[in-house]
């Protein structure tokens, strides 16, 4: 049992108008807690239990070098066991979560991201070539196709067009399941075991495992399996310290685990990229020069810039297995820490006038290991860190190279909640024109908004 009293403050309301509060208006929700309350506060959502927000910059230095044995990270993910299975390195703490990251990692390293440029930006490229011409249109589900488009063969390798097909429908199928509010209300009544046992889910998950046993097996007998750059096959090659291989269900569980925290995730982060950027004309066009002359700087400060001011996830989160002290207080075990990358990115101390949308900073002041943290920290970063940063710069450079684009509407879009990603409400809506002469700009129309304080 948790005593309040031992706890940071936080609102009094009850728990079921505190999770209203966090579902339906976060960014509001949030800024009132931290302007009432500080840099530490106690928030109750749902069946969550007990969340200590941080929005210290060494409280969550603290959290993010704490020891795994006392942090857990896996735990606050178990909802999504029965779709990743049991050898998710998302799910899995301590011990077995570091042999499972140290093998996945290499394929993840920085510098071998440069190896899926050319097919990301086909693939980006292709999309937009359907896209209409001079009338208002969400970009949302475009992303979402990229971004699928990119896991598929970058990640799983394939390139065959009938499989590509039939493994692209069914993985669709099964995040269109997920990503459902009916979805979330059957894994509130049921529990996320038995949710996935009823309606369309075992029919979708049967799917999405058979195609991808299917694909281990023939990737296995692939005479150039050697030489290939794909994720998956690369996993295949890789050896645990005793030597052995993965396992087919160990493979299995980490691609569905890339599938899901890498699609969603970077197809938002890119629709927010385009909200703000046909917002901000000076940054449009510094950043369409920029990729002209071939530079890739300002395009990283423009991700950069994105993910600090609209991160896709809001929090991350580690649970206490025994009593710690962080940000100076003595906290109880079985309470949840929360580094804020939403308030964070937000304080004023570290981003001069940070409502305000400018690249620029990221070109002054590099971004800061434990005040910029879209990807989280610690031995729990994002292993696609490189690979959605890589991804994001490719496809807005091609964006920007063959495209005019501006706002549908001046007015900023509001944020929405689908599942744990907070995304642009109106799905990034934006109008694109032909470029009218290549490597000459047109002006665009808008002029830059300012973001309010406290914006919901
Ligand atoms: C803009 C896009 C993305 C964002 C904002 C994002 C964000 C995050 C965050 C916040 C975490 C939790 C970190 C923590 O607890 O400290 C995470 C974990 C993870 N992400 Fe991403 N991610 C993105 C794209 C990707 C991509 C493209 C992949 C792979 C293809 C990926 C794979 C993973 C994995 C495997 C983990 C678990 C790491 C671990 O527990 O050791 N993510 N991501």
């Amino acid at each position: 049992m948790i005593r309040d009293a031992t706890l940071p403050p936080g609102p009094r309301a009850p728990r079921a108008v505190q999770t209203l509060g966090w579902v339906t208006r976060p960014y509001a929700f949030m800024e009132r807690c931290h302007r009432r309350y500080g840099d530490m506060f106690t928030v109750k959502v749902a069946q969550e239990g007990t969340w200590i927000f941080l929005v210290d910059p060494d409280a969550v230095k603290q959290v993010f070098t704490g020891d795994p044995e006392t942090f857990h990270a896996g735990e606050g993910n178990r909802v999504l066991r029965p779709i990743l299975g049991d050898n998710s390195v998302l799910l899995l703490d301590e011990r077995a979560h570091m042999v499972q990251r140290k093998i996945m990692l290499p394929p993840f390293h920085g510098e071998r991201m440069q190896r899926y440029g050319d097919l990301m930006a086909q693939i980006a490229a292709e999309e937009i070539r359907s896209w209409p011409r001079g009338v208002s249109m969400p970009v949302a589900p475009s992303m979402q196709a990229v971004t699928l488009e990119i896991i598929v063969r970058a990640v799983f390798g394939v390139t065959e067009s009938e499989r590509l097909v039939l493994l692209r429908e069914a993985l669709r199928n099964l995040l269109a399941f997920g990503t459902r509010a009916s979805t979330f209300l059957l894994v509130a009544l049921l529990g996320p075991d038995r949710a996935v046992r009823v309606g369309p889910a075992p029919a979708a998950l049967g799917k999405v495992d058979r195609l991808i046993h299917e694909e281990i097996e023939r990737r296995r007998s692939e005479p150039d399996l050697e030489q290939r750059q794909d994720i998956l096959s690369l996993l295949l090659q890789a050896r645990y310290e005793d030597g052995s291989a993965m396992s087919d269900e160990e493979l299995r569980d980490e691609l569905m685990t890339l599938l899901v925290a890498g699609h969603e995730t970077t197809a938002t982060a890119l629709s927010w990229a385009l909200e703000r950027l046909v917002r901000h004309p000076h940054a449009l066009r510094r950043l369409r020069e920029e990729v002209d002359a071939g530079e890739d700087a300002y395009v990283d400060a423009v991700v950069k810039e994105t993910l600090r001011l609209r991160p896709v996830l809001p929090i991350v989160v580690r649970k206490l297995t025994r009593p710690a002290s962080v940000g100076g207080r003595d906290l109880p075990a079985g309470v949840t820490v929360a580094p804020c990358i939403y308030l964070l990115h937000r304080r004023p101390d570290v981003y001069p006038d940070p409502y305000s949308f400018r690249p620029e900073r990221f070109l002054e002041q590099p971004a800061g290991t434990y005040t910029w943290i879209p990807f989280g920290g610690g031995i729990r970063r994002c292993l696609g860190a490189s690979f959605a940063q890589f991804e994001m710069l490719t496809v807005l450079s091609v964006l920007v190279r063959e495209l005019e684009l501006r706002p549908a509407r001046l007015e900023r879009e509001p944020v929405s909640r689908r599942a744990v990603t907070l995304t642009p409400g109106r799905g990034g809506e934006i109008v694109a024109e032909p470029r009218a002469t290549p490597g000459r700009t047109r002006e665009p129309v808008a002029s830059g908004v300012r973001e309010p304080v406290g914006a919901a």
